[in-house]
C-alpha cells in the first residue's frame, strides 16, 4: 500500500475525493437542480462504501489477512472519518437542495428523514469525536467499544432502511446494495478464525 496513504492524509483525500466527484456531477449536470439531486445520491453511495470497509475491516484481516487487509485495518479510524467527511457533503448538498424551492424543501424535511437520519448524524458526530485514544482512555475499554458497536450497528440499520425503500423504484440496482450490507454484516457475524499475528502491529 502506498505509505503516504495514511492517517489524517488518508481521511483528507478521502474527503477531497468525495468533494472533487461531487464538483464533476455538479459541472455536468444540465441543470444545478439535477446536478444536487445526482450528487446527494452519488455522496450517499461513497459514505455507504467507506462504511462498509470500516464495518469489515477487523473481519476481513480474520479471514483473508494480506497487505490489502492488513492496511485496511490498521487505517480504519481514518477511513471512518473519511466517511465521515464524505457524509458531510451529503449533509452539505441535501441543505442546499432543499434550498432550491418549496418543491426540493418537501422533498428534503420530510419529519421522518430529520428524525431518523438527524438522529444518525448525531450518532456519527459521538463516533468521532470518540475516534482518539484520550477518548478511548476516558471512556475505558469495554465503554468504548460498546458506543462504537452500537453506532456502527445503528448506521448499518440506516443505510439499509434508505436502500431498502427505495427497492420499487429501481428493484435490481437497489437490491444489490441492500444484499451487500447484508453480506457484510454476515462477514463480520461468522464465526472467525483463530486472530492472526500481525507483525507489522
Ligand atoms: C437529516 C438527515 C438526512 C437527509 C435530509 C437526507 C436526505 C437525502 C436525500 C434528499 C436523498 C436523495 C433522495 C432521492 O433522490 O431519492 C438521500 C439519499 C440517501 N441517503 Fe440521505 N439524508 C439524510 C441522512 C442520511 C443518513 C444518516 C444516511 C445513512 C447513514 C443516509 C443515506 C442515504 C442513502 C443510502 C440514500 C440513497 C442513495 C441512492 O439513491 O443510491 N442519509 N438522502
Amino acid at each position: 500500500m502506498a505509505k503516504g496513504l495514511t492517517g489524517a492524509y488518508l481521511a483528507g483525500g478521502l474527503t477531497l475525493g468525495v468533494m472533487a466527484l461531487t464538483a464533476g456531477v455538479l459541472l455536468l449536470a444540465p441543470s444545478l437542480g439535477q446536478g444536487l439531486e445526482s450528487a446527494v445520491r452519488l455522496t450517499a453511495r461513497t459514505s455507504l462504501l467507506l462504511f462498509l470497509l470500516v464495518f469489515c475491516s477487523s473481519a476481513l484481516w480474520a479471514r483473508w489477512p494480506g497487505a490489502f487487509s492488513r492496511w485496511l485495518r490498521q487505517q480504519r479510524r481514518y477511513v471512518a472519518l473519511g466517511f465521515a467527511g464524505s457524509h458531510l457533503v451529503h449533509a452539505g448538498l441535501f441543505t442546499w437542495l432543499a434550498s432550491q424551492g418549496p418543491l426540493q424543501a418537501a422533498e428534503v424535511w420530510q419529519p421522518a428523514m430529520i428524525l431518523v437520519g438527524g438522529s444518525s448524524y448525531l450518532v456519527l458526530l459521538l463516533l468521532v469525536l470518540t475516534s482518539n485514544n484520550a477518548a478511548q482512555r476516558w471512556l475505558g475499554a469495554a465503554r468504548w467499544q460498546r458506543l462504537h458497536r452500537i453506532g456502527v450497528y445503528w448506521l448499518w440499520a440506516q443505510f439499509l432502511i434508505s436502500m431498502g425503500k427505495r427497492l420499487p423504484v429501481d428493484g435490481l440496482f437497489y437490491s444489490g446494495w441492500v444484499v451487500l450490507l447484508l453480506a457484510a454484516m454476515v462477514l463480520r457475524l461468522w464465526p472467525r478464525p483463530a486472530p492472526v499475528r500481525d507483525a507489522s502491529a
